[in-house]
Order: C-alpha cells, then sequence, then structure tokens
C-alpha cells in the first residue's frame, strides 16, 4: 500500500449544524445500544504522565476507527460484488458507520482528557485487497474473515480487558459503549460463513483456498498484532486504572484469541484455519485488507 499518496488532514467532531446533523443524531440515537452515562471526567487524582499517555492513546483510537469506516464501507462493495443476502450488506454498511460514531464517541474521551478534540491523520483510503484471480465470493469470504472473525475479534479480547483493568469510571463508560458494537463485528464473519455454509459445501476447492490464504493472513495479523514486546516501563497503578496496557499484554491476549476462538470458530465450517495456523508464513503475492481497528 506504499504506492498511495497521504492525505494529510484534521479530524474532529464538527457537524454541519443544519438538517444533516439533526439526521446524524436520529440515526445515532436509532442505533446505539447502550446511553452515554458518565459524561464528565474527573482528571484530579491521577498523576501528569499517566494522563498525556491517556489522551495520546485515545487520539490514536479516534485515528483508527475513523480509518476502520473506510475498510468496512470497501467490504460492503464487495458484498455487493458478491451477490451477499441483503440484510448483510446493510449490516456491513451499519459496521462503516458504527466506526464513525466510535470517531465521535473518542473524540469526546480526548475532549474530556484536555485535548481538542482534532487530531491530525492521513485520510487517505488504501484500496482494499483484490485477491487477483479469485472470484468475487471468495474475495468477499476472505476479507471478511481477515477484517471481522480475526482483527475485530482480537479487538474485542483487548477492550474487554481493558473494561476489566479501567477504575475510571469516564473512561470505562467510553470503552463499554464502544464493545457494545465491536461484539457484532467481531461475530460478523462467523455468522456470514453460517450462511454461506451451503455455497462453501457446494464449493470444497474455495475451503482449500481458504485454508492456503489463512497461511499467509495468519502470519500478517501476527506481524502486526503479536509484535516483539517492547522493553517499556511498568505501568503505574495511574496508567492501569485509565486502561492503559502493556505491549506484552497486548500480545498474551492475540495469542489466547487466535489459538482458543478464531481458530477453532473458523475450523467449524471445514476450513483447515488450525494446520494454517500451525504453518503460516508469508506467501508470494498474498494480500490482505488494511487492517480495521476499533
Ligand atoms: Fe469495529
Ligand atoms: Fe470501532
Amino acid at each position: 500500500m506504499g504506492l498511495m499518496d497521504p492525505i494529510s488532514a484534521v479530524i474532529g467532531l464538527a457537524l454541519t449544524g443544519n438538517t444533516i446533523e439533526k439526521e446524524y443524531r436520529a440515526l445515532d440515537e436509532a442505533i446505539r445500544r447502550t446511553e452515554r452515562l458518565v459524561p464528565e471526567f474527573d482528571p484530579k487524582t491521577y498523576d501528569a504522565r499517566a494522563l498525556a499517555r491517556a489522551l495520546d492513546s485515545w487520539e490514536r483510537r479516534m485515528v483508527f476507527e475513523h480509518r476502520s469506516t473506510t475498510v468496512f464501507a470497501n467490504l460492503a462493495v464487495q458484498l455487493f460484488e458478491a451477490n451477499a443476502s441483503l440484510d448483510a450488506k446493510t449490516v456491513m454498511l451499519r459496521m462503516a458507520q458504527d466506526e464513525v460514531r466510535h470517531t465521535e464517541t473518542c473524540g469526546q474521551v480526548v475532549i474530556g482528557l484536555g485535548g481538542t478534540g482534532e487530531v491530525a491523520a492521513d485520510v487517505a483510503v488504501p484500496p482494499l485487497a483484490s485477491h487477483r484471480g479469485v472470484s468475487p465470493e471468495e474475495r468477499a469470504l476472505r476479507n471478511v474473515i481477515y477484517t471481522t472473525s480475526m482483527s475485530e475479534m482480537v479487538a474485542i479480547a483487548m477492550l474487554v480487558d481493558e473494561l476489566d483493568q479501567t477504575k475510571d469510571r469516564f473512561l470505562r463508560d467510553a470503552t463499554r459503549r464502544l464493545l457494545a458494537d465491536e461484539v457484532l463485528h467481531g461475530q460478523f464473519g462467523f455468522l456470514y460463513l453460517e450462511a454461506w455454509r451451503p455455497w462453501l459445501d457446494a464449493h470444497p476447492d474455495v475451503k482449500g483456498s481458504l485454508g492456503r490464504y489463512l497461511t499467509h493472513a495468519f502470519k500478517v495479523i501476527e506481524g502486526v498484532l503479536g509484535g516483539p514486546v517492547q522493553a517499556e516501563a511498568p505501568l503505574s497503578e495511574d496508567e492501569l486504572a485509565l486502561g492503559l496496557h502493556s505491549s506484552a499484554r497486548g500480545r498474551e491476549i492475540f495469542y489466547e484469541t487466535m489459538e482458543h476462538a478464531i481458530v477453532p470458530g473458523l475450523e467449524r465450517f471445514g476450513i483447515e484455519a488450525g494446520k494454517a495456523w500451525k504453518e503460516r508464513r508469508l506467501l508470494e503475492g498474498g494480500t490482505v485488507p488494511e487492517r480495521p481497528r476499533i
């Protein structure tokens, strides 16, 4: 994806102030799963270093959420090319919308933590992996598996762990609201596979091809999320209370989720995920979509 020219922008929370904003609020109210219960952050008990790290982490999350929207929006287009069912296409578009709403949730946290709510970001949209030579049906399956059954499942596990650890009420409330949507995002791939099971059973060659794809995709996601543990100072009590976690903890959660949830989950559909995980390696010409983030 290094071929793309970056587009520098500042993303923020400004809205139109007209009927588009009204419509956005109505939509948000209709599809959100939980209310915002703790609107104010109380910084007085935390040290400045911990607060600065939390602010940095939520600013980065804001950018990732914003970018995830484009992944799901592009994936919705691939679902049209695969002639997926209407509900699958609509829910994929809903997931794209969720990530815009999450951008706002993160921006509110950024402001709560003392930031401006405006963050510099590269808004160039890399194309989704097109898997040359693969049918539109399999292309959609590959990208759905990578982005939801893999990336979003790991994201859920990380958010659950974060929620367990976070003591701050304001941050717990925001994390809980993100998680409420992410659970659907992580389940989507398995539900989509369930719907496509008859088609997959009629196309055993595609099951084999998906297994080979996973050999590559597992190695890619391991590079992104299971990377080496960085040398870092142990987290302070304040940092833990604000939900920050170490790279070692993130790595542990990644392997637990891959081996105990994702691989067995994919095996249920006759895809040789266990073998692919064991033999994971980068394959010539293999591609994966840009990783969506929570
Ligand atoms: Fe998500
Ligand atoms: Fe999200």
